[in-house]
């Protein structure tokens, strides 16, 4: 795996490989990485001939009390599992290589309505931060495809609506969600927990889940089923911060008749707020 911290060099590989017809994939991440990320590389691979992975914690997208400070910055373990899953090329640069100008000046990529709902509402400027540093490295690695895990739903949706407005030649592909044995979705995150909030924070994919199945079963009270799980969550000993029953594409509250339906959470442990979502389809029953 050839690893590039500077702009030029990367693009002056990058154009010569696409001058020999090779289809280039992307993944982008902030590191720390676990399987789901692998997995990720490995989708990548089905899909494009070379594939470029990013490691960039992006303080844009952090909030001013939120942990861009304790993220944790795992850079050589990193390579190693690079490298263990074949991936080719490795950009890493410094904040310095993406935010020359700084950020307070930097341009901006905001897409409305739907950055400022579900996580948005509770992390302001988060997305905004997401979009923007998601273009810059889409221009700086020009990719045929890009691969956003499923477990960062709303993230995904966004990125794909960005792409589709700015009309970026990318295909965004969704990664499914990796999940450990008691259902806990993978997440560099899950590193903050205590061994005692441990075993009881897959309780925010069960509510999901149980929501899932039982508006598969025909129950249409989306207020009561969202408030149920909010009561699991909180019995379970966590905070709540939303669980919402959405239209998938748009993420606005779903509608009763709505063919394609996710229902999203997050909930705030002492330590960490974790997100997950649970998508149903009920269109192929009509
Ligand atoms: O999902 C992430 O790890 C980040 O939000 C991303 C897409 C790499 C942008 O910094």
């Amino acid at each position: 795996m050839q690893i590039f911290h500077h702009i030029t060099s990367l693009r002056q590989e990058l154009t010569s490989l696409r001058q020999q017809g090779k289809r280039v994939g992307f993944v982008p991440t902030m590191g720390n990485l676990h399987n789901a990320h692998l997995a990720l590389v490995k989708q990548a691979q089905e899909h494009a001939d070379v594939v470029v992975a990013s490691i960039f914690v992006n303080r844009l997208q952090f909030g001013l009390n939120e942990d861009w400070d304790k993220y944790p910055r795992t850079l050589e373990a990193d390579i190693e599992k690079l490298r263990s899953v074949g991936c080719d090329y490795l950009f890493c640069p410094d904040e310095q290589e993406i935010y020359p100008n700084g950020m307070d000046t930097q341009t901006r990529v905001i897409v409305p309505t739907m950055a400022n709902i579900l996580c948005g509402a509770s992390r302001p400027g988060h997305f905004e931060g997401v979009t923007t540093v998601v273009a810059k490295l889409f221009n700086i690695v020009q990719p045929d495809m890009a691969i956003f895990g499923l477990k960062d739903y709303q993230q995904l949706a966004i990125i794909r609506r960005m792409a589709q407005d700015l009309c970026m030649p990318v295909e965004i592909i969704e990664g499914e969600i990796v999940r450990e044995s008691d259902g806990l979705a993978m997440s560099s995150r899950n590193g903050y927990l205590s061994p005692d909030e441990r075993p009881r924070v897959n309780c925010l994919y069960r509510s999901l889940k149980q929501i899932a199945e039982r508006v598969q079963n025909g129950e249409r009270n989306f207020p009561a089923l969202e408030s149920d799980a909010k009561r699991q969550i909180e019995a379970a000993g966590f905070r709540p911060d939303y669980v919402t029953i959405s239209n998938s594409k748009t993420l606005e509250p779903a509608a009763h008749d709505d063919g394609q339906i996710t229902v999203l959470g997050a909930m705030y442990t002492q330590s960490a707020r974790l997100i997950d979502n649970v998508s149903l389809r009920l269109d192929d029953e009509r």
